[in-house]
Order: structure tokens, then sequence, then C-alpha cells
């Protein structure tokens, strides 16, 4: 799949492809690239110059190719000052390099292996990977005709061993590459009784235990809640129990919960017409738990991890679920649906009662949750619910390493009462203010006091625009920041155990 990575040691002289030289400010050729013919280095700065590159991160430019080397391009990217860069900047010049080669119609890259300080190579190695891949992700499956190039080979000239750190990036991004793939398909082709088959051939392949709920089986095992919402659709919805043990030593158990609404038209409680499309993307959340729990195997982290994902697709026929009816949910506690629109908390309710019963130690939710989120923090971030301290702050940490922005909202008890129903335990909507805290506070009530962290990603899920890591359409938001904050949790469940 995708972009094949190698490393190599020949001299950069003597790669072919587009060839990517760092400056540093100045305008100068990195301190770390050495030429055997010493008039290269002042042709390229000379050049460099000449198309405005001065060194700052986020700058590019193609240069044609030069006497002495053997590459069709070289490829200027800023890269800061060897002492001041970091592995973020490493990113976005590995992201800024692989767009512009791809412009160029270039499909094979070569990165020098540069250096960061206080940082090791195959963490570098790692970020180049990552950036490469995701900046040039496209979703062009059902498109008849291809529109650019992409990358088919990236080569990065190392003398040390940096295959972990290639490893590692790849796998990454891999998994984002997955998420964004699954998020971007449309409705009518992927519905939860698809999205449980994908997930079940990916556990076949890479060797997850992995156990589905189809209809009768909800029944059976009482999840009222994920049986309203998805009443209205004739694709009925599932509920997907993965699981990741290690071969030894387990350290933890956690849950990672999804939500994964196929498409949201909000049920009765319809939502406008305009910008209804993108709620394709609403199984953002438990595409990125999909796309953690893939990539696992091969991580062979020390913790058993399960991954919960609740699917259904919220649409309005003459079975539909309505305003007003009274739900029974797994965990006994009775639900008065305010607004069928609010049916994701309805989903990961009984995904979070059902995530309790497995004994974990921790509980994490990923969802579209509310628009107030989004309106809140904007495209740029997701908000962060957290009872447990310790896990929201390696969650904090993990987001800041990977670069997502997450940022942490407050459980306000006074809003709880909010949700008091005349009729049953709870409702499900409280009014229009603090609709993200509010939503938060109605997923706690079924967490049973179990450490628990809600990730609202309804605002960074989907772009409306490219960016630099990827183009509109699904970001696979959450996906590095989890795999980052499971290494961070078994490293520190290690710690309290030894
Ligand atoms: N899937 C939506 C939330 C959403 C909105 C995700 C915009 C991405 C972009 C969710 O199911 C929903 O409809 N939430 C309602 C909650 C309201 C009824 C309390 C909302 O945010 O308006
Ligand atoms: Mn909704
Ligand atoms: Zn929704």
């Amino acid at each position: 799949m995708g972009t094949e990575v190698v490393t190599s040691s020949e001299p950069l002289e003597r790669l072919a492809g587009s060839v990517v030289i760092p400056i540093v400010p100045e305008g100068a050729v990195d301190g770390s690239l050495s030429f055997r013919n010493a008039s290269l280095r002042n042709w390229i700065e000379r050049s460099v110059r000449a198309v405005g590159v001065t060194g700052r991160v986020g700058q590019g430019a193609v240069l044609p190719p030069c006497e002495g080397m053997a590459a069709d391009r070289l490829i200027a990217v800023g890269l800061g000052g060897a002492a001041q860069r970091t592995l973020t900047d490493v990113r976005r010049a590995a992201a800024v390099a692989a767009k512009l080669a791809v412009e160029a119609g270039g499909q094979s890259l070569v990165w020098p292996l540069v250096p960061v300080a206080g940082v090791r190579d195959t963490s570098v190695a790692h970020a180049l990977v990552e950036g490469t891949v995701l900046a040039t992700y496209r979703f062009h499956r059902y498109r008849s005709v291809e529109s650019a190039a992409r990358i088919e080979r990236l080569t990065i000239t190392a003398g040390a061993d940096v295959e972990a750190g290639i490893h590692s990036g790849r796998l990454v991004s891999e998994a984002v590459t997955f998420a964004r793939d699954l998020t971007n398909e449309p409705g009518n082709l992927l519905n939860p009784e698809r999205l449980s088959g994908i997930a079940w051939e990916v556990a076949q392949e890479v060797g997850l235990e992995c156990a589905i709920y189809d209809r009768a089986l909800l029944e059976e095992l009482g999840a009222g809640a994920i049986l309203a919402v998805g009443q209205g659709s004739v694709r009925e919805p599932r509920l997907v129990h993965l699981i990741y043990r290690p071969k030894e030593g387990v350290r933890g158990r956690v849950a990672l919960v999804g939500k994964a609404v196929t498409f949201d038209s909000g049920g009765l409680s319809l939502k406008p017409a305009e910008g209804m499309e993108r709620m394709k993307g609403d199984m953002a959340g438990g595409a990125a738990v999909l796309a953690v729990l893939r990539a696992l195997p091969a991580l062979e982290l020390p913790l058993e991890v399960h991954g919960i994902v609740a699917a259904a697709e919220n649409l309005p026929d003459g079975n539909a679920f309505r305003p007003g009816d009274i739900l029974c949910t797994l965990s006994g506690k009775t639900v008065e649906v305010i607004s069928t629109d609010a049916e994701g908390r309805l989903l990961l309710a009984d995904a979070l009662t059902f995530a309790v019963r497995q004994g974990v130690e921790l509980l994490v939710d990923v969802a579209t949750l509310t628009g107030a989120c989004a309106v809140a923090l904007g495209r740029g971030g997701s908000g962060v619910f957290a009872s447990d301290e310790r896990a929201r702050d390696l969650l904090l940490q993990a987001a800041a390493e990977v670069g997502e922005r997450m940022w942490p909202l407050p459980l306000w008890e006074e809003y709880r009462d909010q949700l008091r129903s005349e009729h049953a335990d709870l409702k499900n909507t409280a009014g229009r203010w603090g609709a993200a805290i509010n939503a938060a506070l109605f997923l706690r009530e079924f967490t049973e006091g179990r450490p628990w962290l809600h990730l609202d990603i309804a605002g960074p899920a989907w772009a409306e625009q490219g960016g630099l890591f990827g183009p509109a359409g699904a970001t696979g938001h959450g996906v590095r920041t989890l795999i980052r904050f499971l290494e961070l949790w078994a490293g520190w469940r290690g710690s309290e155990l030894a």
C-alpha cells in the first residue's frame, strides 16, 4: 500500500528523483549536508536566495536540476536552524516537500536525514514518513481519472540505522490513511453492516479477536439505545468489539469506544439540507478506533486494548425512533429522547456500558459528537473531557507531541441538572448552551465512575479545505494522538507496577 520507504547510504549527488535540500536561516544549506563538489553548495545557495527561500519552516521551492547531481530536480525547503528545529518542523517540511514534488510530477523523493537537537534519528525518520504520506493523501477511489501523480518512493539517506523509525512512521501514517478512507466513504457504500465486515476482515488480517453484534444479538444483549438510533434505517445497526491482547506482559486494560454513524440525517429531528452531505463523516470516531486497533499488533504494546464501535445509520422512516420516546439503555438507565439528532450519545451510552463490562481500567471515547464543540474550538482541534487527571495529562502530552490540537473542556457539575427528565432517568439533550459539556455529562452517566476520557472531534474530523497534511474531507484526527497516548499509558502503567 502507498509509498514505499527505503534508506540509502549513497551520496546525495548520485540519487535521482526529486532531491530535498533543507535550508536553514539566511538561506544556507543545512550544515549536515556534505557535497564532494564544493561549488554545488554555492550554486544551490544562490538559487535558493533567488527564489526567496530563507530557511523558515513552511517555505519551499523547486529548483531545476544542476550540473554534478543526478537529481531530476531539487526541492529547497525551509527547516529552521539546527538548534531550534523540532519534530513538528520536520513533519511540516516533509509535507511541503512532498506536495512540491507531486506538483512537479515527481514520483521519487529523496530526503537527507537531518539532525534535530535532543531527538533520535529514528524519530526524525518517522516524522519524514508521516509528513510525506499524510500530505499527499488523496481519496480518488471513485474518480475515473487520477488527477495527479503521487510519491511512489521515499528514500531517506542516512548513515545510521533508522529502520525502526521508518517502520513506525509507516504504521502510523497507514493508520491515519485507513481512518480517512473509511470516513470519506459515502453513506450508500459504507453502512453499519459493511463497516462491521471491514472490521472483521481487519481483525483476521492483523490478528485481533472480533465479535460483531447484529440486530438480533443487540436485542438479546439489551442495547436499547443503539437499536433505537438504527431503527429508522433498513441498514441495521451493529456493535463491533475488537480485542488486542499482547503476547506477554499485560500492564493494563483500556477500551477505545467510537461513534460510527454512517450517515446522520438527524432522524425525525431532521437536519437542515445545507451541508448534510458532510454527515457521511459522522463515523470518524469509529474509524479512528478501528484504525488504532489495526495498528496495535505491529506496535506490540503491553496493553490489552478493546476497540468498541457502535455503528448505525440515523434516518427518519416509518419505523424511526421519535422525540418523546423512552429508551431502556444497556445500563438499565432510561433515557427520554428530546432530539433524535443527539444520536451519538445514545450509541455511546450503550457502547460505554459494554466497555465497562470488559473490566478495563480506562475508557476513552472518540466521537463527532456536537456542533457546539466545533463552534467553541473551531475546526482546528478537539475538546477533551476527563474524569481522570493523569489520563488527561498524558493525552494532552500525546497530542502535543504528534501535532494534533486537543484542548480540555470542563465537566461542570451544575449543568448535570439540565439532563433531568420528567419521565425517565435522563433526557438526551439539554438545550443550546454548553451543548458539548452537556453531551459529555450525559456520557459520564454511563461510565460507572471509571477513569474516562471523551474526545469530541466534531470540528477537526473533517476539513472544509485542504491543508498542509491533507486534502479537503476526512482528516483522521485523533489516530496519531491515540496511538501515542497508548504508548505513554503503557509506560506509566509499567512504572506504577514496577
Ligand atoms: N453528528 C452531529 C454533530 C456534528 C455536527 C458533527 C457538525 C460534525 C459537524 C451530532 O449527532 C449532532 O447532530 N449533534 C447535535 C446535538 C444537539 C441535537 C444537542 C448538534 O450538535 O447540533
Ligand atoms: Mn446528530
Ligand atoms: Zn451525529
